[in-house]
């Protein structure tokens, strides 16, 4: 292996994630012997795996390693036995660190949706049928970091809990200019989501991305959108988006929606992007946008496809690979079309399969459409 491998730290994490990033390191492992991709992998522990062992949900040891990845892959974390610790050692708090310490402000979420799934949607199926969109979530502002934040005993029996959303200038910028950027290669159309009518980060947000589609735009149609109202058109008539960029919170719950659309949780993946260095590469981190599903963790039935197709986008993204991400799309298009479903997006007729069985088909899909 040459020194010009690229560095990928694989974190499975909680509940499914290992099950899942297993069928994913198979895949990378293909790649590199097919394909000539020159991957170099790392592992290591993050969430409620790495609480156990060390105490914390990430160390900095791994936070090490993650700065100098090329590209991190994420399973999931989280689970029950772990709802009563302490805020700061919680397992979500490793994602949360592993977001801001590598500044990955743009989390892109894509809704596709795959011809075979459209009647595993619990949309109608003309509603979703060739659905494609794109959530541009920002990933290391507003209400998830800002200050002040806390439970505060007040004394007289009563607590205060308090949440700060706030967004500066420059995170609301460069987050949008990724999404004009993206929505050029696509519809050339951004919806932008806010609530301007209550929030003052809101109203902040809706000038900036004018001004910013003002100055180096204008090509693109730009739209707002009250959040709430996004959330209904989504699942009214998901097909009048395109590219939706939106703050963390809502982008956190939009991404879930727009999720649903598409049949399954267990079908969406995405990448974490920061800002490119001046060789052009941006550090980031691809990971599922399902959870950790501990009820159903360790029996084989997690769907790996959202995990696969997130390292379809390392493929695009971090390792300037269209190609062999159009390959993995393909192979994943020709599985579903085979009538092979993970129990999440099983119908009556189709043919059930295990996590690992998924993997395989992959694999298998892969060769046939290489030889
Ligand atoms: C997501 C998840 C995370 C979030 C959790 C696990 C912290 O829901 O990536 O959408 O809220 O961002
Ligand atoms: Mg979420």
């Amino acid at each position: 292996m040459s020194t010009n491998a690229y560095k990928v730290l694989v974190l499975p994490g909680d509940g499914i994630g290992p099950e899942v990033m297993t069928e994913v390191t198979r895949v990378i492992d293909w790649f590199g012997e097919n394909r000539g991709l020159e991957a170099n992998l790392d592992h290591d522990l993050v969430g409620g795996v790495a609480y156990d062992k060390t105490g914390q949900p990430i160390t900095d040891a791994c936070m090490e390693k993650a700065l100098n990845a090329d590209a991190v892959m994420f399973g999931a974390v989280g689970g029950p036995q772990y709802d009563n610790l302490p805020f700061e050692s919680k397992p979500e708090r490793g994602l949360l660190r592993l977001r801001k310490d590598l500044e990955l402000f743009a989390n892109l979420r894509p809704a596709l949706c795959f011809d075979a799934l459209t009647e595993a949607s619990s949309l109608k199926p003309e509603l979703v049928a060739g659905l494609d969109i794109l959530i541009v979530r920002e990933l290391t502002g507003g209400v998830y970091f800002g200050e002040p934040r806390g439970i505060e005993d007040l004394g007289n029996g009563q607590r205060r809990g308090v949440d700060t959303q706030v967004y500066d200038t420059e995170e609301i910028r460069r987050v949008c200019r990724v999404a004009f950027e993206l929505a050029k290669k696509r519809r050339n159309l951004v919806h932008s989501a806010e609530k301007s009518n209550v929030m003052h980060t809101g109203v902040m947000w809706r000038q900036e991305v004018h001004k910013l589609h003002e100055e180096e735009f204008s090509d693109v149609e730009l739209q707002d959108i009250l959040a709430d109202n996004c959330a209904m058109q989504l699942v009214r008539a998901p097909k009048q988006f395109d590219v939706i960029v939106t703050d963390n919170l809502f982008g956190d719950i939009l991404s879930d929606v727009a999720a649903m659309l598409t049949g399954s949780l267990g079908m969406l993946p995405s990448a974490s992007l920061g800002a490119p260095d001046s060789a052009g590469k941006s550090k980031a981190m691809y990971e599922p946008v399902h959870g950790s599903a501990p009820d159903i963790a360790g029996e084989g039935k997690a769907n790996p496809l959202a995990c696969l197709l997130s390292f379809s986008m390392a493929l695009r993204y971090s390792f300037d690979r269209g190609e062999d991400a159009d390959l993995l799309d393909a192979a994943v298009n020709d599985v579903l079309a085979s009538g092979k479903r993970t129990l999440d997006i099983a119908t009556p007729t189709s043919e059930k399969v295990s996590t690992t069985q998924m993997g395989e088909a992959v694999l298998h899909a892969l060769k046939t459409k290489t030889s």
